[in-house]
């Protein structure tokens, strides 16, 4: 039994923000910030939510697998960002797609929420629960950012990408000779060093407490100490998942990153010693979109025809909490 996507679809918000509408609002430059980052602009919300997002994301990647709403067994979305506490989004995306068979609930990893969300459905159909699942990345981060703070607003998008995935009992060989299906997934986190990026939700208050609390409800980030946590842990999850599955780098066909940072990534691409053009990106057009980003550049490869049959693939991320985690695909 193997797990395989069968769909992807992603959904971005209209209006385009550039580096230049930024020096407006903050002392930088659009110079500093395609440096520093590789992003030139992003989208952002003019009202589209993390939920409206993720329903047409996935309403994309069910048309792809030629599945209907009623068929979806298992709705899943990874988000840091959703408008409501109550209810999930994920039961929010049932309602608007009227996926009314499914069980559907949120989980939060920050940028690496739709790795974890994607082996959580594999552990899900693995114990043979689902059959199918629906697995979203969305983010409407432009409501967690400090518009005044120039060493965060530059660096983050809204947008949502989904994959439709399905447990197949028989096996499916490639010309190449690869099964298609995952291989192998490895995925962690270090809660010690949390508070290099955090955002605060509302502090303990109730009728018996006298003396509130205020707190910056807005993104903070030590960006160098993610940085450092971000080029040593990716590539070394990523040789933990490829020594997992028996390959090495040279067997993947495309990497496909969390997109925060060219620096980062090719930093990566070197402690790999992998080339660089297997490591597809998309971070100057949306930036930072956290647990958007890989299911977004997956649909935007898949449609683009970029991904052949029989292409094996490494997907990992990293992010707040600190989480990280690879994951690896025969397309
Ligand atoms: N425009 C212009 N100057 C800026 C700026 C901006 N948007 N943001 C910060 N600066 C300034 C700083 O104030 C600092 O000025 P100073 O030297 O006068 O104090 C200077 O640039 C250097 O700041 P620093 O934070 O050391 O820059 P950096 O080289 O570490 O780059 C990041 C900053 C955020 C681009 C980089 O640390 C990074 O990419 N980190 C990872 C962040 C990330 O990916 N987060 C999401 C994880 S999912």
């Amino acid at each position: 039994m193997t797990i395989r996507i069968t769909g992807t679809g992603s959904a971005l918000p209209e209006k385009i923000v550039t580096n230049f509408d930024l020096q407006e609002l903050v002392e930088t430059s659009d110079e500093w910030i395609r440096e520093r980052t590789g992003i030139a602009q992003r989208r952002i919300s003019m009202g589209e939510t993390v939920a409206t997002l993720s329903a047409a994301a996935c309403q994309r990647a069910l048309e792809m697998a030629g599945k209907t709403a009623e068929e979806v067994e298992l709705i899943l979305v990874a988000t840091c960002s959703p408008e409501m506490l109550l209810p999930c989004c994920a039961c929010q995306v049932q309602d608007i797609i009227g996926a009314s068979h499914a069980a559907a609930f949120d989980l939060n990893a920050a940028c690496s929420g739709f790795l974890f969300a994607l082996n959580t459905a594999y552990a899900y159909m693995q114990s043979g629960i689902y059959k199918n699942a629906l697995i979203v990345g969305s983010e409407v981060l432009s409501k967690l950012v400090d518009w005044s703070d120039r060493g965060t607003c530059v660096l983050f998008g809204d947008g949502a990408g989904a994959a439709f995935v399905e447990a197949s009992a028989e096996d499916i060989v490639r010309d190449n000779g690869r099964k298609v299906g995952m291989e192998c997934m490895v995925q962690g986190s270090d809660g010690t060093k949390g508070m290099v990026l955090s955002c605060a939700e509302r502090p303990v208050d109730n009728a018996f407490i006298s003396e509130k609390q205020t707190i910056s409800p807005y993104i903070q980030m030590n960006g160098q100490e993610v940085y450092k946590f971000a080029t040593r842990q990716v590539p070394a999850c990523i040789h933990q998942a490829l020594d997992k599955a028996g390959i090495t780098a040279e067997d993947v066909d495309m990497f496909v990153l969390h997109q925060a940072n060219v620096r980062i990534i090719e930093s990566v691409a070197k402690r790999l010693k992998a080339d660089i053009s297997k490591f597809p990106m998309n971070l100057d057009k949306i930036g930072n979109m956290s647990s958007a980003t890989i299911p977004v550049l997956l649909d935007e490869l898949n449609r683009g025809g970029r991904i052949q049959d029989g292409n094996r693939l490494v997907l990992s991320g990293f992010g707040a909490g600190l989480t990280y985690g690879a994951t690896v695909i025969v397309w």
